[in-house]
């Protein structure tokens, strides 16, 4: 079969790989219908990602049709459609007892990791019973590509982290497909005033579209200043660093009024200045978190019933044979004004 590799830093092909097989009596194969490309694909790319070595084939999200199952999975049969979930869980160790299937003891963020991703024609999932999710009868399957990480992970670690509320002010520093998935799944809550800040007009334009009530371009600087002035002097209850990078970090902190949230979701590969001194008597609350996918199901509702469209959020489409220029278009987004790019077989 096709599959995207991984080769090390800066290197990947589309190569002939063999089918993948059942391992594991928890395992399924699935024949992938839509995959995508995740900004933490080009970290892996950079080399920014020391558990995949090369040789992986890349890829954590997509929906697709069940081939085969093992001996103990149950509640999946060939011909399913599912929908694959970026963290693999067993749901029966500790953490998943605890809902937090990202640090599963044999799961966790796995896929195009430590083992075979979804930019392939076909993919190894184990523990497939709580690790994937059944795909309702008419869905748009596409719009359930989004639900595989970048829904539940601006939801989880942006909204719920963040403790978003009626009424409230949110900034979200970092206007790409998870800040905007943030930016999406905090109108559940109605909060008053939401600002996104971020170095490209085009995807704040698109915020716009999507519901911020502002839109800052930080590369004209003096954010805090223009925070400030949308919210009477007080900074915002809820910021939410959507980028990675110590300067976004430091600029939530700016931001935030006393007794908010700094709500992180960046993938940091370097340390971050941590302005203490400044803070300590702020009563401010910092979280990070690694997605878990515990919303999935509620988020899947929400597609179901168009109290959100995710499809807003797709930009390109490419089939697998083309997946090189999915990631060139993707990767220069500040160009192409790529969002999230559909590759179907
Ligand atoms: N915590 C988790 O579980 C989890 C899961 C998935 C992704 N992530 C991480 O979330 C982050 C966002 O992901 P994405 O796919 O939206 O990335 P992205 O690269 O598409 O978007 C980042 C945005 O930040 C903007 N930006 C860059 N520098 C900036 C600056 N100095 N000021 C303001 N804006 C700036 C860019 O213009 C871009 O629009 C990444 O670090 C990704 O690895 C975390
Ligand atoms: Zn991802
Ligand atoms: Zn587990």
């Amino acid at each position: 079969m096709q599959a995207l590799v991984y080769h090390g830093p800066g290197l990947k092909s589309l190569d002939e790989r063999p089918m993948p097989e059942i391992q594991a009596p928890g395992d399924a194969i699935v024949q992938m219908l839509k995959t995508t490309i995740c900004g933490t694909d080009l970290h892996i790319l950079k080399g920014d990602v020391a558990t995949c070595r090369p040789g992986r084939i890349l890829g954590h999200e997509g929906v697709g049709v069940v081939t085969a199952v093992g001996p103990g999975v149950t509640t999946f049969r060939p011909n399913d459609h599912v929908l694959i979930s970026c963290i693999t869980s067993c749901g029966k160790c500790d953490y998943c007892r605890r809902g937090m299937y990202s640090h599963c003891r044999t799961g966790g963020w796995i896929l195009g990791n430590e083992i075979d991703g979804t930019q392939a024609e076909y993919v190894r999932i184990p523990h497939a019973e709580t690790s994937l999710y059944p795909i309702p009868a008419g869905a748009d399957e596409e719009a359930l590509v989004m639900l595989s990480d970048i829904l539940p992970t601006g939801f989880e670690c942006g909204v719920l982290n963040g403790k978003v509320a009626p009424g409230s002010t949110v900034a979200i520093v970092g206007a790409g497909p998870i800040g905007l998935a943030a930016l999406l799944t905090a109108q559940f809550y109605s909060p008053a005033e939401i600002i996104m800040i971020d170095l490209d007009e085009s995807r704040l334009d698109v915020a716009l579209r999507f519901g911020a009530t502002h839109k800052i371009n930080s590369a004209a600087g003096l954010v805090a200043e223009k925070v400030m002035a949308l919210t009477g002097g007080q900074g915002v209850d809820t910021a939410i660093e959507a980028v990675g990078i110590p300067a976004t970090f430091v600029m939530c902190q700016d931001l935030v009024a006393p007794g908010g949230v700094i709500a992180n979701i960046g993938v940091h590969g370097v340390k971050a200045d941590l302005h203490l001194e400044r803070l300590w008597s702020q009563n401010i609350a910092i979280t990070t978190r690694l997605v878990d996918t515990v919303t999935t199901p509620m988020l899947l509702k929400t597609v179901q019933s168009k109290r959100i469209d995710p499809t807003r959020l797709i930009t390109h489409h490419f089939q697998l044979s083309e997946v090189i220029a999915a990631y060139e278009t993707f990767a220069h987004a500040a160009d192409t004004h790529a969002l999230k790019v559909i590759i179907s077989p």
